[in-house]
């Protein structure tokens, strides 16, 4: 038998030919599609969901098969008039990165056996915490986004804090455990509720803080209710609110935070990145003064889903936390191993494609795409509130404005009118939220390829939007 001198059939060399190809034509086609799906969830089941044949086919086939009836069900949420959520727009050079990372297969846990992929996100993780001004003796670990990122910080939080109170978590779990104080802002994301949920601590069983018309917490009902407490405390704030980009006044709270040993935790998912910009850092003084926080590489760094990133301010307490060594696992030692600071054993090298995008952007790149986005906000945030009817509810922070309407008032009603007729017209596509009480239409400005010209069209398109409910009614 002639051994084969390749180790892809034809067949298997198409279909990766073809795959690229098809996300090439998919991404320049991009600004041109109407950004919502063609086709409901049924139909997706209808084309997608059915018993597997016994026998198998060709993969070029699926794949061919599978852009041939998807592409209709793809919501373009990279293209740059996407305005919705917080969603980054998977950089170009991420996802060619991203390719390779498949390719290779490069289990990245340890640098022994995958120096190559191990040695990319250590530089990632280095590269983002100087990046974002947190001390240099931080460490860091790349997950799959920021609920995870808010997970393994909390974990890290709740166990250093009760190591110092002489209980090994680690060891001997939580029953009997002293009582962890969890402290929290009344408008906090739910991921770091979530967290709480996932580290045995309760989403529940904790003490809300009020906030200002922001959702920034008040300091003064802070201190109020941190005086009442001693013990091990977790205080958890936030770099960027949901709905108006707000950070939390880090200064006083992370000194009030010190005063009773408390360990802070920031959730930045994405304001976060605003401190690498100079210009706005100061919109988040003191930040860097925390013990951990949650970063998402997948939305502003525009990182292929899913990445994200946990960093601790002291690097042993986050591997103390996450190395859980087997028999046949190398000990922690001098190497620096992706496995010590994540929670999954098996996992692809999640930090490669981030690794291509940051040098792809460079330092000034990474800061000039930022300040371009909190530009662009504030751009739109301004003409919409030129238009009579149109409130808008936040202060731009960053990236996020929080937009309503009515003529006497905001309605529910007239918001979710607009915001439909403007995700029907399809080149843009801002997403509903709900704050204060209300219905809002919320835009970010995320996108690496989001400039001026969207902005225009998503203002062009608000305010037609509006006039045609306001000639409706
Ligand atoms: C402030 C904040 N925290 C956490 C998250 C959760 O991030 P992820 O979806 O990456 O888990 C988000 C997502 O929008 C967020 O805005």
């Amino acid at each position: 038998m002639t051994p084969q001198t390749h180790a892809l059939s034809t067949d298997e060399q198409n279909a990766l030919r073809h795959a690229t190809e098809h996300v090439i034509t998919y991404r320049n086609d991009l600004p041109h599609r109407s950004i919502p799906p063609k086709f409901d969830a049924a139909e997706g089941m209808r084309r997608f969901w059915f018993d597997l044949p016994e026998e198998g086919s060709s993969p070029t086939e699926i794949i061919d098969h599978m852009v041939r009836e998807g592409d209709e069900g793809l919501m373009q949420l990279s293209s740059p008039g996407f305005f919705g959520y917080v969603i980054g727009a998977s950089h170009p050079s991420g996802i060619a990165a991203d390719i390779l990372t498949s390719g290779w297969a490069q289990v990245t846990g340890y640098s022994e056996p995958t120096p190559t992929t191990a040695a990319m996100e250590r530089a990632v993780c280095d590269w983002v915490i100087k990046l974002l001004n947190l001390p240099d003796e931080c460490g860091a670990g790349i997950t799959t986004g920021a609920t995870l990122a808010n997970t393994v910080g909390t974990i890290t939080a709740r166990n250093s804090l009760l190591r110092r109170a002489n209980w090994d978590v680690e060891a001997d779990g939580l029953f009997g455990a002293p009582e962890v104080h969890v402290v929290i802002g009344a408008e906090a994301h739910s991921a770091p509720l979530a967290a709480l949920q996932y580290a045995g601590l309760g989403s529940k069983r904790v003490h809300t803080v009020p906030v200002d018309d922001q959702g920034r917490i008040d300091v003064t009902a802070y201190r109020e209710v941190m005086e009442e407490l001693s013990g091990p405390i977790l205080v958890i704030l936030q770099a960027g609110h949901i709905n108006s980009g707000a950070f939390d006044p880090f200064e006083p709270l992370i000194e009030i935070a010190r005063q009773k040993q408390a360990w802070v935790h920031v959730d930045g998912a994405f304001g976060l990145w605003v401190n690498a910009v100079p210009e706005l850092a100061d919109r988040l003084a003191g930040v860097e003064q925390a013990d951990s926080w949650a970063v998402d590489l997948h939305k502003w760094l525009n990182a292929p889903y899913d990445a994200g990133m946990v960093i601790t301010r002291n690097r042993p307490d986050l591997v103390r936390s996450m190395s859980a060594k087997g028999a046949y696992l190398p000990e922690t030692g001098a190497a620096w191993d992706p496995n010590d600071t994540v929670m999954e054993l098996s996992r692809r090298g999640r930090g490669v494609p981030s690794y291509a995008i940051l040098r792809t952007l460079g330092q000034k790149g990474l800061r000039e795409m930022i300040a371009r986005h909190c530009g662009l906000a504030s751009r739109i945030a301004k003409e919409l509130s030129d238009v009579p009817g149109i409130t808008v509810l936040n202060e731009v922070h960053c990236n996020q404005v929080a937009v309503v309407f009515g003529e006497d008032g905001p309605s529910d009603q007239n918001t979710n009118d607009v915001l439909e007729r403007v995700q029907k017209k399809g080149r843009c596509y801002p997403s509903h939220g709900a704050w204060k009480g209300r219905d809002i239409l919320r835009i970010s400005v995320t996108g690496h390829a989001t400039e001026d010209t969207h902005a225009d069209m998503l203002v062009e398109d608000i305010r037609e939007a509006w006039q045609q409910v306001q000639n409706a009614l």
